[in-house]
């Protein structure tokens, strides 16, 4: 550019920015530039903001946007009146950039032909008359920003201090973009460790439930298996007992044999029915039952237990016969369970009362003992399965109480527990009265 058309140029921008009295920077610019950048999560869209910003807030003829690699000027980006160096990498020694960074200071040069930092053969084939370069952060750089212009040119202090004031805001942004992908890349590797290990538990989760229907298939297989023996076993043991020549202590031990094979009978179709239950497969077989009729023929299954431990079942029924439909096998396997229990779980010489009552809607069974009692913390969760309290839980297997509960689910009912008077437990369970009939006062109503 001829002197002449360089002081026309010069004279104007004089008009446009001012050179005197205005350290300030031109607020609305700056601002904006420092909202862009904080907003700005990566280098291109920090670049992109800093090529066009450095010229504009300054009016030069040119920036460039320079960034450290090793030990080399990087020269990432440029917006000026024609192409200066754009994607090429310089020695850190060799150009003054990498002044700038070394030194960690801003450098202002009028005539670039006149100072030995300047490698002329790089600025000889460009339009650079005069420079200015600042670093990005003054400890230890990480890259620099460069204003050139075109005719001679010493640039303001308030052209500096608006490109210094950009260069500090590019650092914070610079950093911020580093904490932001370092987040994001945490963020990543968890997600992937946590899908990994998802994937993980999902296999776990499939063998556990192979080996788990496993280990149901074959322990329906043995429980089922157990029954016909022990059902040849409770046979040949209540032939022995209806002989009436028996004496005393043999029928003892034949009661014995008895009541264990009816447990094992029992336990073994527990275990089957509550499988079963939890596949929805329990679907009760309903017929007329005779509830007194049932309550007694128990109590003469149970009656070897309780003469071996010399205990009374008592029965009091008032619920008439057409009052009740119900399955009869679940049914009895229920109150053997609460009965087995009443009597295990009860001292020596005590007594065992089966009561049972019906009204409008409900036939309502108890079996009550003189036991230790459950503590009301417990009422519910002894109904689950494999649920025994230490204190009296004996050789069972904590199956029996699920079952019934199971049952008189299936039937629609309900089962509960409440305290016996003056000490002990009632295990109550209610089934619905047979449907078209209603019981008053122990008097059947259709
Ligand atoms: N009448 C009772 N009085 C006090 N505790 C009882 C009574 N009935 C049951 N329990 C407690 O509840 C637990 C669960 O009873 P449940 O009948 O389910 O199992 P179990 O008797 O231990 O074994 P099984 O499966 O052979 O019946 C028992 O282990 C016992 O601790
Ligand atoms: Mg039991």
């Amino acid at each position: 550019m001829t002197a002449a058309v360089c002081s026309a140029v010069e004279s104007a921008r004089r008009e446009e920015y001012p050179p005197t009295g205005e350290l300030e920077p031109s607020p609305p610019s700056l601002v904006g530039v420092v909202q862009d950048l904080s907003l700005a999560r990566d280098m291109p869209a920090i670049m992109e903001i800093v090529r066009k910003a450095a010229r504009e807030l300054t009016g030069a003829d040119g920036a460039t946007f320079v960034l450290r690699d090793g030990d080399l000027c990087y020269y990432a980006e440029e917006n000026a009146i024609e192409p200066l160096w754009k994607g090429r990498r310089f020695p850190m020694s060799a150009c003054i950039s990498g002044w700038a960074m070394l030194h960690g200071e801003a450098v202002t040069i009028e005539d670039i032909y006149d100072d030995p930092r300047i490698p002329v053969d790089a600025y000889r084939p460009t339009f650079v008359k005069s420079l200015c370069m600042v670093p990005i952060r003054t400890k230890a750089p990480i890259g620099a920003i460069g204003n050139y212009w075109a005719c001679r040119h010493r640039a303001t202090p308030r052209e500096l201090s608006l490109l210094q004031a950009l260069a500090d805001s590019t650092s914070v942004a610079m950093e911020n973009v580093a904490v932001y992908a370092e987040l994001e890349k945490r963020v990543r590797d968890r997600t992937r460790e946590l899908e990994e290990r998802s994937r993980e538990l999902a296999a776990e989760h499939a063998a556990l439930l192979e080996a788990q229907r496993q280990k149901e298939a074959l322990s329906a297989l043995v429980v089922h298996d157990l029954k016909s023996p022990a059902a040849a076993i409770a046979l040949a043991a209540s032939v022995q007992l209806r002989s009436a020549d028996l004496k005393p202590a043999d029928r003892r031990r034949w009661g014995i044999v008895f009541s264990s094979a009816e447990r094992i009978i029992r336990t073994a179709a527990s275990v089957l029915d509550i499988a079963q239950s939890q596949d929805g497969r329990l679907v009760p077989q309903y017929a007329d039952i005779e509830l007194c009729g049932l309550l007694a023929e128990i109590r003469e299954v149970v009656l070897p237990l309780a003469e071996k431990r010399e205990q009374t079942i008592e029965l009091s029924c008032n619920v008439p016969a057409g009052a009740l439909r119900a399955d009869r096998d679940l049914l009895g396997r229920t109150l053997q369970n609460l009965v087995d229990n009443a009597l295990r779980y009860s001292p020596a010489q005590s007594t065992v009362r089966l009561e049972a009552r019906a009204d409008a809607a409900w036939v309502t069974i108890a079996v009550c003992d003189e036991g230790p009692g459950v503590p009301v913390e417990m009422r519910e969760r002894i109904f689950d399965q494999y649920v025994r309290l230490e204190e009296n839980a004996r050789s069972g297997w904590g199956l029996g109480l699920s079952f019934c509960k199971m049952a008189v689910e299936a039937h629609g009912g309900a089962s509960w527990i409440e305290d016996n008077t003056p000490r002990g437990s009632r295990f109550c369970f209610k089934l619905p009265v047979a449907p078209g009939k209603s019981v008053l006062q122990g008097v059947l109503l259709t």
